[in-house]
C-alpha cells in the first residue's frame, strides 16, 4: 500500500505505545517512513527489540523501550527518557489495550481492575505526560485508540468497552482542555482489524471474518497500515483544525 509523506512529521518526537505488534508495530513502521524520531512502549521485549534494530538499521530513528504500562510510574518515566533521548513530544498515540473477552457474570473485581489498568489507565497518564512536554513545543496531537466496539455492542465484551467507551470521553474533555495551546486530541475507532494476534484468538474461523466483512459497506479486510495512514494524517499538521473527534475506520460497518 502506498504511504503519504507528511513533511510535518519529519524529526518530530512521535510516540506509540504498544508499538511491537499488531497495528502499533504498523503505526511505528509509518511514522518511521515519515522521517520521524519514533519512541515505542511494550511488554513484549524480543519483539520490540527485533523492530528497532530493523527500522535503525534501515536508516530511521527508532527506540524501543520495555515498559509495562500498568505501571504508570514505569510510563512517566519512559516519557521523560523519549524526551532526553529525542526531544519533546509532539505526537503521541495510546494504541496498546487488551480486549480479552469475559463472561460478563464472570467477571471479578480483579479483573474488571486489571481491564481499566491495561485498556485506559494509562492513555490518561500517558496524555498527563506528554501535554507538558508539547506545551514546551506549542503544540502537539494526542491520538486514543478506541474501538467499533463500544459503539456496536458486542457480547462478552463488557469491560473492554467500558474502557474504550471512557477513552472517547477523556478524548473530547481533554481536548477541551489544551487546545487552546494547539494540542490536538482525537480518537480512533477500528473496526474489525485481522493481526495475527486476532486471528489466533477470535478468528480461528475464515467464515466469522467472511461475516463481518458483510456488515461493512465495502466488503474488503481493513488492513493495519489503513489504521496507520489515518493516524498519520491526525499526527501532522495537515489535520490541524481537527479535535475532539472520534474517525471510525471500519468499511462503513456501524
Ligand atoms: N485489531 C482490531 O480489530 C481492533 C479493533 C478495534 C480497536 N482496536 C484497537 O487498536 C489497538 C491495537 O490493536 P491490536 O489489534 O493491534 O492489538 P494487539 O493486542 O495485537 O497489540 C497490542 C499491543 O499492546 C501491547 N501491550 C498490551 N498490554 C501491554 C502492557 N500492559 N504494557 C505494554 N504493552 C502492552 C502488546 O504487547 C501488543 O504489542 C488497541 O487499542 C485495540 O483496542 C483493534
Amino acid at each position: 500500500m502506498e504511504r503519504t509523506q507528511f513533511p510535518s512529521l519529519k524529526g518530530r518526537t512521535v510516540v506509540v505505545t504498544g508499538g511491537a505488534s499488531g497495528i502499533g508495530e504498523a503505526l511505528v513502521r509509518a511514522f518511521a517512513g515519515n522521517g520521524s524520531n519514533v519512541a515505542f512502549l511494550d511488554l513484549q521485549e524480543d519483539a520490540g527489540n527485533k523492530l528497532a534494530a530493523e527500522l535503525s538499521a534501515g536508516g530511521a530513528n527508532a527506540k524501543f523501550l520495555q515498559c509495562d504500562l500498568t505501571d504508570i510510574e514505569a510510563v512517566r518515566a519512559a516519557m521523560a527518557d523519549v524526551k532526553a533521548h529525542f526531544g519533546p513530544v509532539g505526537a503521541l498515540v495510546n494504541n496498546a489495550a487488551n480486549d480479552k473477552r469475559a463472561n460478563f457474570l464472570d467477571v471479578s473485581v480483579e479483573e474488571f481492575d486489571w481491564m481499566m489498568a491495561v485498556n485506559l489507565r494509562h492513555v490518561f497518564f500517558a496524555a498527563q505526560a506528554v501535554v507538558p512536554q508539547m506545551r514546551e513545543l506549542g503544540y502537539g496531537s494526542i491520538i486514543n485508540m478506541t474501538s467499533g466496539a463500544w459503539v456496536r455492542g458486542i457480547r462478552e465484551m463488557q469491560a473492554y468497552s467500558t474502557a474504550k467507551a471512557a477513552i472517547v470521553g477523556f478524548t473530547n474533555s481533554l481536548a477541551r482542555q489544551v487546545g487552546e495551546f494547539r494540542i490536538r486530541v482525537n480518537a480512533l475507532a477500528p473496526g474489525m482489524v485481522i493481526t495475527p494476534r486476532q486471528r489466533e484468538l477470535w478468528y480461528q474461523d475464515e467464515s466469522k471474518i467472511a461475516d463481518g466483512l458483510k456488515l461493512q459497506c465495502i466488503p474488503e479486510e481493513i488492513k493495519v497500515e489503513d489504521v496507520a495512514n489515518a493516524c498519520l494524517f491526525l499526527a501532522a499538521d495537515d489535520s490541524r483544525m481537527i479535535t475532539k473527534q472520534m474517525l471510525l475506520i471500519n468499511g462503513g460497518l456501524i
